[in-house]
């Protein structure tokens, strides 16, 4: 059995919600033994895969624009069994972990059935990990979209600007109003430069959040993502990777 825990990594463009993600993942790999991890890049314009340091193909997107298609071609096609066959194959397999990219979300003149189909068999790939770590756009009204299973814990990221406190706080009422349940929010400072910690910890929680996480300002970070570096080969020790690892004790 496996423990099918839910992690979406959410707040404000720019914060550091994909390179927290990926770091997430390689940090629980180093934990875990034999653990399988499905990471999903949810972020209409995808750069988890990029982070990650792995090509790929098709988008969820993708396969749900070309079986519209075949559907009204052909109306007695099973889209679920359709469905199921093409996730498949889009799926990039990794040692320890598997990455699905969604791509673009739902159009207007979108076919709902598909989408509730799409969310079931999406649901139920999950059942086959221990966790699903999800890179999340900005705002979280696509979340309710997406999938349809709760969310064990979603790591809101925040860096040192007042526009990032502003969002933290929408996305906690947002995940109040959304049919998703989220069982635990945990608010992390990202990029914080060092001796900045207490003041930031005190500016959020004036605006009441509660920080209770730091990752440090690491200028590898930047670095790596200039060259195409993948994060994955971040030394152990770098200051992002320590913060990290911190996380994870707290979560899993
Ligand atoms: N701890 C850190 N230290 C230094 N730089 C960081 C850190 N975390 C992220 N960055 C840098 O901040 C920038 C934004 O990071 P990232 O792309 O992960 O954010 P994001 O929230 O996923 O952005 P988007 O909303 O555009 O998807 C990148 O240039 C990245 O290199
Ligand atoms: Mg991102």
């Amino acid at each position: 059995m496996r423990k099918s825990k839910v992690i979406a990594v959410a707040g404000k463009g720019g914060t550091g919600k994909t390179a927290i993600a990926a770091l997430l993942i390689h940090e629980i790999i180093r934990q875990e033994e034999d653990v399988c991890i499905l990471a999903v890049d949810a972020d209409a314009d995808s750069n988890l895969p990029e982070v990650l340091g792995i090509s790929y193909d098709k988008t969820v997107g993708d396969i749900r624009e070309t079986l519209l298609e075949d559907k009204q071609r052909d109306v007695t096609l099973d889209i679920r069994a359709q469905f199921e066959g093409r996730i498949a194959e889009i799926i990039e397999e990794e040692d320890f972990y598997d990455l699905l990219v969604m791509g673009r979300p739902e159009g207007p003149g979108c076919y709902c059935p598909v989408n509730h189909i799409m969310r079931m068999i999406l649901d139920t790939l999950t059942e086959n990990y221990d966790y699903t770590i999800i890179d999340c756009e900005a705002g979280l009204e696509h979340l309710s979209r997406r999938t349809t299973k709760d969310v064990d814990v979603m790591l809101v990221v925040l860096d040192t600007t007042q526009k990032s406190i502003r969002t933290a706080l929408r996305l906690q009422q947002i995940a109040e109003e959304i049919d998703v349940d989220v069982k635990r929010m945990m608010f992390i400072a990202n990029k914080i430069p060092e001796g900045d910690e207490t003041s930031v910890i005190a500016e959020a929680k004036r605006q009441g959040i509660g920080i209770e996480a730091i990752i440090p300002f690491d200028p590898l970070i930047p670095d790596y993502d200039l060259k195409g570096n993948p994060i994955s080969d971040l030394p152990h020790d770098s200051p992002s990777v320590v913060g990290v690892k911190a996380v994870v004790a707290r979560i899993v």
